[in-house]
């Protein structure tokens, strides 16, 4: 299973484009994948409680964040159609995942120290890759260096749309 990424919002600071533009994109790319363009600190994150933020509602993928709710239609968001599917959502830190038609979801702040955007999902389960944590789908230590486990969020299916209360 690949490594899914879902990013709203977020920037480059200039160092780090400037890293880019030396090391070249492609390199970049194929060397951090994805969140290497979306770990940004917090400050550069956009803040779901920051008027700044995209506007709820219209996202193209289909993931609306909203104080503490995200909501995320199905029916456009389909990469958590089947069982193994996930997402991480670094706006929300927040994981989701399809696990044999249920939905579980988490906070995507790890307990060992604090990565929030390295994440992995397969055979059910998740793997910070930071320090090489491992999480069962209820957020339970199946393998450290973390000690305690993820904070779980409910899950509520309404037809095609999941809500995750945090
Ligand atoms: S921060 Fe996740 S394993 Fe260290």
């Amino acid at each position: 299973m690949g490594k899914h990424i879902e990013s709203i919002g977020g920037s480059l600071t200039d160092s780090r484009r400037k890293f880019i533009e030396k090391a070249g994109l492609a390199t970049i790319m194929s060397t951090f994948g994805v969140a290497f363009f979306t770990s940004c600190s917090s400050t550069e994150d956009a803040d779901p409680n920051n008027p700044n933020n995209p506007p709820s509602g219209d996202q193209p993928n289909g993931i609306t964040i909203s104080g503490t709710t995200v909501r995320i239609d199905l029916s456009v968001q389909t990469r958590l159609a089947a069982s193994g599917g996930w997402l991480l959502i670094q706006n929300a830190r927040t994981l989701v995942a399809n696990v044999n038609g249920s939905y579980v979801a988490m906070t995507s702040v790890c307990t060992h120290s604090g990565c929030f955007d390295s994440w992995t999902f397969a055979n059910n389960r998740f793997t910070c890759t930071c320090h090489g944590s491992v999480f069962d789908p209820s957020g339970r230590v199946l393998q450290g260096p973390a000690a305690s486990p993820l904070q779980q969020y409910t899950t509520q299916l309404s037809g095609t749309t999941l809500t995750i209360t945090r």
